[in-house]
């Protein structure tokens, strides 16, 4: 990753962390920007700042552990003011494609109980068109190939076509979320109709979540060397 890309997330990061104060309820997001993030919450618990944090991933949580940062779940806390998490694209509508890290599943869990919910990217992630990136769609294990199958004939339905790959870890080991799922990577290239293509995604059995996220994000703040950009309402 460049030091540009790595500076903009960091930019961002900072930008949202000015959101954040003394007595909020907080979800941490996952991935290398929502990282930046936390770093910057650890900082700020050191120096007084008093917030409990739900995260959304196994990783995101051993680097609050870590940072010292008070934790607490969604059932001692269901309802949280912010979370700050980052995307791997979203459009004019502030619609993402969420799932990169494959954390989708409790990002968006953590994302509907959150008040608000902003997120935080460098310049790359901002499309006229979603499905550049891959689509993350979770599914279960058990009968992986017909849900393979009904997401490919659902997608076909809305006018989204391209190769469906079970994720691989680096050791080349089958990726396995926190929840114990797989992940398909749906490369539609294009989605014409994201509500079109989550209404028949949630639909099949096998399916768990997708990353789609629609209307759940109240603002994007995005950076590159130039500076900060805020789509949306901070
Ligand atoms: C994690 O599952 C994802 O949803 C991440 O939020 C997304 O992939 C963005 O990650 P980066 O900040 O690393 O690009």
């Amino acid at each position: 990753m460049s030091d540009a890309i790595e500076n903009a997330k960091r930019l961002a990061a900072q930008r949202a962390a000015e959101l954040v104060s003394s007595g909020m309820r907080l979800g941490l997001g996952t991935g290398s920007t929502a990282r930046h993030f936390v770093d910057i919450i650890g900082a700020k618990v050191r120096a007084g700042l008093q917030i409990i944090c739900v995260p959304t991933s196994e990783a995101t949580r051993q680097q609050a552990e870590s940072l010292g940062i008070p934790l607490t779940t969604l059932d001692d806390t269901p309802e949280l003011d912010l979370t700050v998490d980052g995307a791997d694209e979203f459009d004019a509508d502030l619609t993402l494609v969420k799932g990169g890290g494959g954390a989708l599943l409790r990002e968006k869990i953590v994302a509907a109980a959150s008040k608000q919910v902003v997120i935080i990217t460098d310049r790359s992630k901002q499309v006229d068109r979603l499905g550049r990136f891959p689509l993350p769609v979770e599914v279960v294990p058990f009968g992986l190939e017909a849900t393979r199958r009904l997401i490919t004939k659902v997608a076909a339905d809305v006018g989204c076509t391209g190769a469906i790959r079970l994720r691989h870890d680096r050791d080349g080991r089958v990726f396995v979320t926190d929840g114990g799922h797989y992940i398909l990577d749906c490369a539609f290239g294009a989605i014409p109709d994201a509500p079109a293509l989550a209404r028949g995604l949630v639909a099949i059995p096998g399916v768990v979540e997708h990353g789609l996220f629609i209307g759940l994000a109240k603002a994007v703040i995005v950076a590159d060397a130039s500076g900060v950009d805020v789509f949306g309402d901070l």
